[in-house]
């Protein structure tokens, strides 16, 4: 096993009607002036918006909001959201959304406590320092950034979408109610569900060594969320469902599943992601859904590297009996590809909607490897030739 350090330090309120605890919860955590951060407008539809605004006027917290948050959120937006809040002398950000509005807030929260431009710390310019708080009330079970240590922002003007990672954007509460998720489309539900299992993926595909207990929570919670991701996209107003989606969210990114697995730089393997965010960043396409389109052909071009590890995961995961390791591992992906076409999720990068050019795959292997300063992965170390076969053999 190795060394780690598991910090999770988000209070989890869970359960049908907690966002009515948003205003207590703003003021536990010091919030005096609070923005409101929200999306498109499904919020509004729904009702939540209201009654997140209540629960805030109850507890005596003043709020502004600022709305128009896009799924793959912009830094146009961000830097909007952190000129508001100083107008206002906002000091809380309270994201009610999904991953896009969560990833949003914490960067306005890293802006607000910055001198110069937010997008420094997306191109590795600075590091945050400090934030202001940030609080969200979850709408969307599928990044996990209501625990995680990361949030992701498009640049519009390059087309470039970075991630930051650092623990002093975890957000103080997540409150999470399943019932909000019941109005969540389809296609956003099962995108939603390739990126919950892809986060125990990609720590669980690290490397070849087995590491117990992680591997067997892992492996749980992945079978848990094949059979709950059948059941949402069967009843979308299945609570049980709905509610085993929501955890196994939270559950899959705040690094539970990482304990004691190494990784090449943060733990895991963090291919599958970085080869997305380039696809997502330069044709803004739903993140689960293209983590699940370049799925097949990753795993068949580093499994070579990691037969062990596949042929567990075959086997503890997708129930397959082969006794031959290789034979398992290859049964194993075909099972996984089947389960992603039975939630109606692309396997290849066609089915994503997009059709690449070569000239577009050396583009996203380019900016992928930094331009060619780093490699990816880990069970497989990815160098800038490795990403434009993947993505050649994913298209
Ligand atoms: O904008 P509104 O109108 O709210 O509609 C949203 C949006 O169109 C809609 N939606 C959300 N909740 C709804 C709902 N519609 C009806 N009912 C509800 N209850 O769903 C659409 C997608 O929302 P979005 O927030 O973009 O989705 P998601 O939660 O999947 O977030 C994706 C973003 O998070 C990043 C992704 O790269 C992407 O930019 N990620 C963030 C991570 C993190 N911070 O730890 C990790 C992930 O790996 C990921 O990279
Ligand atoms: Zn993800």
């Amino acid at each position: 096993m190795n060394d780690f350090n598991y910090y999770a330090p988000t209070q989890v309120v869970f359960g049908r009607g907690v966002e009515e605890r948003a205003g207590e919860l703003v003021k536990r955590y010091g919030g005096k002036k609070a923005l409101l951060h929200y999306g498109g407008g499904s919020v509004k539809r729904s009702g939540l918006f209201d009654r997140v605004a209540a629960s805030l006027d109850a507890a005596g917290i003043p709020w502004v909001e600022l709305g128009g948050v896009v799924p793959n959120p912009r830094v146009s937006k961000v830097r909007e959201g952190v000129e508001l809040c100083r107008k206002e002398g906002v000091d809380f950000i309270l994201a009610v959304g999904g991953g896009s509005v969560i990833d949003s807030a914490k960067a306005i929260g890293y802006g607000l406590a910055y001198d110069g431009d937010v997008w420094d710390f997306y191109d590795r310019k600075a590091t945050p320092k400090s934030s202001y708080p940030v609080g969200c009330v979850l709408t969307l079970a599928a990044t996990g950034s209501e625990m995680s240590d990361s949030n992701v922002i498009t640049n519009e003007e390059n087309g470039k979408k970075r991630g930051v990672n650092n623990d002093l954007c975890r957000c103080k509460f997540a409150l999470m109610n399943p019932e909000l998720t019941f109005t969540v489309p389809p296609y956003q539900t099962a995108a939603g569900c390739a990126d919950i299992i892809s986060h125990t993926m990609e720590r669980y595909f690290s490397g070849n060594e087995a590491v117990e207990p992680t591997d067997s929570m892992s492996e749980g919670l992945l079978r848990s969320m094949i059979e709950m991701s059948k059941r949402v996209m069967a009843d979308p107003r299945d609570y049980e469902a709905r509610a085993a989606v929501m955890w196994a969210s939270s559950l899959s990114h705040n690094n539970l599943t990482g304990c004691g697995r190494g990784g090449h730089g943060r733990v895991g393997d963090w291919a599958c992601h970085q080869l997305e965010h380039e696809l997502s960043g330069m044709f803004d396409v739903t993140h689960g859904a293209g983590l699940a389109a370049i799925w097949e052909a990753w795993s068949r071009y580093v499994m070579p590297r990691g037969v062990k590890r596949f042929a567990r995961f075959a086997r503890n995961v997708m129930g397959v009996a082969e006794p031959d390791d290789e034979k398992a591992a290859l049964a194993g992906i075909e099972a996984y590809k089947e389960f992603l076409r039975s939630i109606s999720m692309p396997t290849d990068i066609r089915e994503l909607g997009v059709e690449l050019t070569d000239e577009q795959i050396d583009r996203l292997a380019w900016n992928c490897s930094f331009e060619n300063t780093r490699t990816i992965g880990s069970i497989r170390v990815l160098d800038l030739e490795d990403m434009k076969e993947i993505y050649r053999r994913a298209r």
